[in-house]
């Protein structure tokens, strides 16, 4: 009984709880009280609320309603609300230098301590965009003082028709160019500086974010189109966490008559360690592009433009160092290329409309490659998985794995396969040149010979070339033989 009348209570506070949340935003202590105290105490917080709407504002440049109360250093929370620095929420006039005084202010504001050396704790402080839709002229670009736990929310920022074509709406890279170019690993510009809930509209001009040189950087929930370089440019630093969002140069469901014509890129990684994680990327040339090393990719659908039109979906450009995990992925008429791969894993992932992976020769490698466990579906009949040897071919290979896949409506490629071949005579050809990957390339066979004969011949493997595998006995019978090959192992 009293476990029921516990549970009651319990639900009744978490209820209270979550009231008490509503009611005060993320400045005030979420507070347990019940009955009529509870009541009580939400219209004073109420009360409370109204009146000091705006002690964490500064002097406020735009017309509003009533003198904002002066700053208290130290004892206001760290939230900096775009409003209050006069940007426009209407996105009518520019709020460029409003938004630039927000996040400048929230850069000199308190800080504990330090993240990595050098990196001030801004200790969790917000620039509000308090849902509004603010017109820029410029990019929105970090002080270039070191500093972190800072997030960015909630709202919309749109390119002027004027904005740089090679600039990014959000920029985490320092004002000086000459930092820049310094590839030292030990000074990171930014950490844990989190961008979530924000539409990026970049109007035909330029990108939406840039990432430079920066650890542990978040992008969250975020919709971002209209860019013509770079959805999300993401360059030295490492584990930049994109998620939950949604990239397209064009907003359209697909079939889009434009599509022939759709340029630039989703998100463009020329860097390591980083994750994408339940993207969508439905407009774009190329879907994602990698340059850098022990990348992950989990969830990521793209449709950005189909292979047919010229479009890529993930591109590894990184020959001989791909060390990229793409998994749980849904390549949506538009397929993955790899350069030269050496330690790439591609399975449970979908591929439709005839999407393909294909494994372009740069210097002739590919090594600790599994493609394992995909679906592919299509009305083509083209192999699963192609090669590019225009370069030259693939002649260093070791370790490749392209086995357990299915498809429908598309010619399955393997590494590993099996194969039969009856007859009455001295010699079985089992012929793997349709599902083999490689060609010529047979590094292991094993076989049996089954017949029902009286007579026991004497057999062996004779040939393998063109992986056409060949056993021949030395008497006349009438036999089976089953065959087993891999192109994979190690040699
Ligand atoms: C694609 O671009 C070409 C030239 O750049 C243009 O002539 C054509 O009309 C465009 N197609 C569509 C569907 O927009
Ligand atoms: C196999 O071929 C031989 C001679 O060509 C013939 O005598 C024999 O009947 C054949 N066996 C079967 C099972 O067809
Ligand atoms: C294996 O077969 C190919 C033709 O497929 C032939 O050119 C080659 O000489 C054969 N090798 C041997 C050892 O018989």
């Amino acid at each position: 009984m009293t476990g029921k009348a516990d549970l009651k209570l319990v639900m009744l506070m978490g209820l209270a709880c979550l009231a008490v949340v509503c009611v005060h935003g993320d400045d005030l202590q979420v507070g347990r009280f019940s009955g009529d105290r509870f009541a009580e105490e939400i219209r004073r917080m109420r009360a409370l609320k109204t009146s000091s709407v705006r002690r964490d504002s500064v002097s406020s440049p735009s017309p509003s309603p009533g003198p904002a109360p002066p700053l208290q250093v130290g004892t206001s929370p760290r939230v900096y609300p775009a409003t209050a620095y006069g940007a426009d929420p209407t996105g009518k006039s520019d709020s460029t230098e409003a938004l630039l005084k927000a996040i400048s202010d929230a850069f000199q504001g308190p800080s504990d301590g330090f993240l990595m050396e050098g990196i001030a704790n801004l200790g969790g402080a917000r620039i509000n965009l308090e849902g509004g839709n603010y017109l820029i002229s410029k990019p929105l670009r970090l002080p270039a003082t070191g500093a972190g736990n800072l997030m960015i929310h909630g709202g919309t920022l749109r390119a002027s028709d004027d904005f740089p074509t090679d600039g990014y709406l959000i920029d985490l890279s320092p004002t000086t160019s000459d930092s820049l170019s310094s590839s030292s690993s030990s000074k990171y510009n930014y950490e844990y500086i989190t961008l979530r809930d924000l539409m990026l509209d970049s109007n035909y001009r330029g990108g939406g974010i840039s990432v430079i040189n920066s650890l542990r950087t978040s992008i969250d929930n975020c919709y971002i189109t209209h860019f013509t370089s770079d959805g999300i440019l993401v360059k030295s630093g490492h584990e930049t966490y994109i998620r939950n969002s949604f990239l397209g140069q064009h907003i359209t469901a697909g079939s889009d008559s434009r599509e022939r014509n759709f340029t630039g890129t989703g998100i463009n990684l020329m860097g390591n360690d980083n994750a994408v994680t339940d993207v969508v990327i439905f407009s774009a040339s190329i879907g994602i592009m990698v340059t850098g090393q022990a990348n992950t990719f989990s969830g990521v659908h793209c449709y950005n433009k189909a292979t047919d039109f010229g479009g890529t979906g993930i591109y590894l450009k990184m020959p001989g160092l791909t060390q990229t995990r793409i998994v749980n992925s849904y390549m949506d008429y538009t397929g993955i290329v790899a350069e030269d791969p050496v330690q790439l894993h591609i399975s449970s992932s979908f591929f439709l409309g005839d999407a393909f992976i294909l494994l372009k020769s740069i210097n002739g490698v590919a090594k600790g490659v599994s493609i394992v466990d995909n679906m592919f579906s299509g009305n083509k009949g083209l192999d699963i998985v192609r090669l590019d040897q225009a370069n030259g071919a693939f002649n260093k290979i070791d370790q490749v794995v392209v086995d357990r896949n299915v498809a429908k409506g598309m010619n399955i490629k393997a590494t590993m396969a099996r194969g039969s071949a009856q007859g009455n005579g001295t010699s079985w050809t089992v012929d793997f040149s349709p599902v083999l990957l490689f060609p010529n390339l047979i590094k292991h066979v094993q076989y049996s010979l089954s017949s029902g004969d009286s007579t026991f011949p004497s057999h062996a493997l004779r040939n393998i070339s063109n992986n056409r595998v060949v056993i021949e006995s030395n008497i006349a019978v009438p036999a089976n033989v089953f065959v087993t090959v891999d192109q994979g192992l190690s040699s």
